[in-house]
């Protein structure tokens, strides 16, 4: 059974990502499907107001994990989805080994879209870092 590890920022890189998984995985084969969400915790400090506000941060946990989940739903793929804190390649890091996934997936860029010539930093982390095969999906 292949398992595969989806990490999604809500950027549209990472649904580009998730649209690559669902041709990995239409031809019908056993799979088991993960998207992990991490909460940034250095963006998370900065933006006081989402610490003040617990609703405001449930909805915004909701917004970024909405582009994959539909992707994987109108796809009819299962999947579960891991919500973690802390440093974003870590925790995709640590949940890949706790899982024990074949894979991770994850999008060249993410949601600061300004550099284009590089791979963003969490991707160019997990790349070098990751003990297990990564797919960029550009
Ligand atoms: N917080 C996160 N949780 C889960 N996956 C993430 C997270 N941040 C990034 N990713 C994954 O990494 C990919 C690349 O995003 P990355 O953050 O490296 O680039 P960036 O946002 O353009 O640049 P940077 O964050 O370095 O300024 C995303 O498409 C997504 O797959
Ligand atoms: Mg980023």
């Amino acid at each position: 059974m292949k398992s595969i590890l989806l990490a999604s920022d809500g950027s549209p890189h990472a649904s580009k990502a998730a649209e690559h998984v669902v041709t990995l995985l239409k031809g019908g084969t056993e799979y088991k499907l993960m998207i992990v969400h991490v909460i940034d915790h250095e963006a998370s400090k900065r933006d006081a107001w989402l610490c003040m506000n617990p609703g405001a941060r449930q909805r915004e946990r909701e917004e970024k994990l909405k582009p994959v989940c539909n992707i994987f739903e109108k796809a009819e793929l299962a999947y579960s989805v891991n919500l973690t804190k802390g440093d974003p390649a870590e925790e995709i890091m640590l949940c890949s080994q706790k899982e024990n996934v074949d894979m991770i997936v994850i999008g060249s860029r993410g949601l600061n879209a300004i550099q284009e010539l590089m791979l963003g930093s969490v991707c160019h982390k997990v790349v070098q870092k990751a003990d297990r095969p990564v797919l960029v999906v550009r």
